[in-house]
Parts: C-alpha cells; structure tokens; sequence
C-alpha cells in the first residue's frame, strides 16, 4: 500500500444528497483520486457539478454516502468527532465558497480563532493573525468586521484564517472568485511561495483560467463525475 505517499486518496467517493422519497440528488459519483504531498490540484465543473461536494468530503466537513477518504492515510470516518476536528485542525485549511466568517469578530479575530485548538497563546495568535493578514494585503483592515470590507477582502480573511495555521492541505473554493486580477496574481503568489516552501498540497476549486496556469493539473468534475478534459471540453455549451 502506498496510502502514507498520499496526501489525499478517495476510493469510489459518492455522495446522495436525500431529499425524502423519490428525490435523491447524486451529487458526487464514485470519484477516485490521488493527490501527492505537495501537488496543487485545480477542480473544475459547472455550477452544480459536485465541486463543493467534493471539497466538504476531502474536508472531513461531511460525510461520504459511500467510499473512503484517507488523510496522510487516515480514514476519518474511523475518528469520533473530538478526534476528526483535531484531524481537521491540523491537516486542513478551508476557505470557503462562502467565506463562512463570524460577523461580530474582527478581520484579526475571526483569523486567530483558528489559532485557539492549537493551544496557542493569546498575544502570539493575535500576532500571528497580523502577519498572515499582511501577507494577504489587510494590514490595514485587520479591526474591520466582515460587513465593513468588501466581498474580495472578506474572501482574503478567509484564506488567511485558512493559512495561519500552516497546514499541510489548503482546500479552497473558489478563493479568487471576488478578488481583481492583481489580487487573485497575488493569492496565487503566495500559495506558491507556501507550495515550494513548506510543501503545502493544494486542491482549488475554480472557473478561473489564470489559476489554471497555477496548478499542476485539473481535474474535471461533470454531473458528479470525473471525466477526462476533452469529453468535458466537448460537453460545454
Ligand atoms: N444539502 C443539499 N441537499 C440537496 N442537494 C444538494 C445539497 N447540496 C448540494 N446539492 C446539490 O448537489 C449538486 C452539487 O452541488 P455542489 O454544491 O457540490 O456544486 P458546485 O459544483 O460546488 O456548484 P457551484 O459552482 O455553483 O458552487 C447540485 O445539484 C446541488 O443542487
Ligand atoms: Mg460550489
């Protein structure tokens, strides 16, 4: 078995979405994949195709109606749920499509909760919140709630809080999908500078071609299920 070489793994990933009798939505459909320690990932598909779907299932966020997830070779539906966030605070870094912030927190706050189930003291969370939100170009909006910054910098605290814990995987829906051209350059920047640096794995979920140019393959989701680029080139409208 080669399961520890991974970063991510999926064996016959599905997932139904029931909706009482006679309305199931097969939302992902057995859906293989091997992600290597350090490989950046591109997922794209239509609206609806299953891309958030997948991103919640390699998460650890939801769980699969069949097939296997293993992190590092872990299969967290083993885990109880105090053991599956301790997995997910460690391993994972998640910006949402969404960006999911606490609106009565500050930029720096939301950040540097995340900091909080790593028993990290209080100056060096809030310290550290600072830097990555510098990193992300809001050192200057780090007391601003979310209703005070625009949708692109409410997306960029998303993904600093995402990265402040330096995990090993960043999943990320759509992280430039606000953002100006020169920001999204920018984000994708530093997911590079993370990438060669620390070795982050990034699977990135996107419509966006320049992000495209920023990963080391994409994968094409259809209905749920993979499929090779030209027979999702061929079903475009
Ligand atoms: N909680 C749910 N209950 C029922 N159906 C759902 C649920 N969540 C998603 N779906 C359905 O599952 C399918 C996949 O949804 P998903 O959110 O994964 O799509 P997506 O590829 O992320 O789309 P988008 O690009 O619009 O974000 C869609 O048809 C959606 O309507
Ligand atoms: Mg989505």
């Amino acid at each position: 078995m080669s399961e520890d070489q991974l970063a991510i793994e999926t064996h016959g990933l599905s997932r139904t979405y029931e909706r009482g009798e006679d309305n199931a939505v097969d939302a992902l459909v057995d859906v293989d994949l091997a992600v290597e320690a350090g490989e950046r990932i591109g997922i794209m598909g239509t609206s609806g195709s299953g891309k958030s779907t997948l991103l919640n299932l390699l998460g650890t966020l939801d769980q699969p109606t069949t097939g296997t997830v293993w992190l590092d070779g872990i299969d967290p539906s083993t885990l109880d749920d105090d053991a599956r966030s301790r997995l997910r605070n460690r391993k994972i870094g998640f910006v949402f499509q969404q960006f999911n912030l606490i609106p009565r927190m500050t930029a720096e706050q939301n950040v540097a909760l995340a900091l909080i189930p790593r028993g990290v003291d209080r100056a060096t969370r809030h310290e550290r919140a600072r830097e990555v939100l510098a990193d992300v170009g809001l050192g200057d909006r780090i007391d601003h709630h979310p209703n005070e910054l625009s949708g692109g910098q409410q997306q960029r605290v998303a993904v600093a809080r995402a990265l402040v814990t330096e995990p090993p995987i960043l999943l990320a829906d759509e992280p430039t999908g606000q953002v100006d051209t020169e920001t999204s350059e920018r984000l994708m920047d530093l997911f590079a500078d993370l990438n060669e640096q620390l070795g982050l794995t990034i699977v990135i979920v996107t419509h966006d071609p320049t992000v495209e140019d920023h990963v080391d393959r994409t994968v094409h989701l259809s209905d749920g299920h993979v499929v090779d680029e030209a027979s999702y080139a061929g079903a475009m409208p």
